[in-house]
């Protein structure tokens, strides 16, 4: 029996469910609309828009991608953020992060209609998540995360859940998701950072941990208690001479040597990455179904 939590057999799952819900809205003359807006050429940004806008396709939403160029003003993508707010074909917008260092991300963030914010990132869904109100758009790496531990049957109440790293888009919202009074959640969750004592000890303990802090390989074996549930969010890339291109990405887990002590891991590639996108659908149709009650 495998231990492995397979990321993309449960996006698929996933997928078809939104394929439905999307049918369903066809069927009602409503056509979903996500729009993507990507700003310079970062590397990585342009593979994840690009895989997104591919599932957007096969999955029946409409998207469109505007990318600008490196020196684009905050002004300016402000103006094209409102734009997409005030366009009613367009029920879900994407701004892409990381943003170039002179527009400040939180600003733009803010700017995006709370209702068409399917990143989850304004502060009235961020609000919302606190809250437990389910009425918002949880940021889709941590939904993601959440939704393959219920599929994969893993107990979360009551568990002992570490979290490892505090960022706006996985760390911190991973924490309200687990930590509320509800079902699917009600863990004990402790966030672990850069300045935490002992970071091992908290691991130990752990019946589920998190690895969302963004450094290569982090998770040795001995901060994993056997039989522990381990979710690697990492995306890293380190230099690798046998690769084509000098490099190639890999985890914040050391999953050769923690795979066979977890009780279940997710592989790196393969695991959470599907379920962002995932995600993302499964918001954006969200976000259509609201806009066509009205
Ligand atoms: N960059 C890394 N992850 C994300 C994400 O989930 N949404 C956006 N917009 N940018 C990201």
């Amino acid at each position: 029996m495998t231990n492995l939590i397979d990321g993309r057999a449960i996006a698929e799952q996933i997928h078809a469910e939104t394929t439905q819900r999307i049918l369903a809205l066809k069927s009602r003359g409503m056509q979903a609309g996500l729009a993507f807006v990507r700003v310079g050429e970062d590397p990585a940004s342009r593979v994840y828009v690009g895989m997104k806008e591919k599932t957007s396709e096969r999955l029946g939403i409409k998207s469109t991608t505007t990318v600008l160029p490196e020196a684009t003003t905050q002004a300016e993508l402000l103006a094209l953020i409102t734009k997409l707010n005030a366009d009613p074909g367009v029920h879900g917008i994407l701004v892409q992060a990381p943003l170039p260092a002179h527009i400040d991300q939180a600003t733009i963030f803010a700017a995006v209609s709370p209702a068409k914010d399917v990143d989850g990132f304004h502060p009235v869904n961020v609000g919302k998540l606190m809250l437990g109100d389910t009425t918002g758009f949880a940021p889709c790496t941590p939904a993601g995360v959440h939704e393959l531990l219920i599929r994969s049957g893993v107990k979360i109440a009551g568990a002992e859940v570490v979290v490892l790293g505090r960022g706006n888009i996985v760390g911190k919202p991973m924490t309200a998701i687990l930590c509320q009074k509800a079902k699917h959640a009600d863990a004990t969750v402790t966030l672990v950072h850069s300045r935490t004592r002992d970071v091992a000890a908290h691991c130990r303990r752990a019946d589920i941990i998190v690895a969302a802090m963004g450094v290569a390989h982090f998770v040795k074996a001995d901060m994993v208690r056997p039989g522990a549930v381990v979710m690697d969010v990492g995306v890293n890339r380190i230099p690798d001479a046998t690769a084509k291109n000098g490099s190639r990405l890999v985890g914040d887990v050391d999953f050769a040597a923690v795979q066979p002590l977890a009780g279940l891991i997710t592989p790196n590639p393969g695991g959470i990455g599907p379920m962002t996108i995932a995600m993302l659908m499964r918001n954006t149709v969200k976000a259509a179904e609201v806009a066509v009650s009205y």
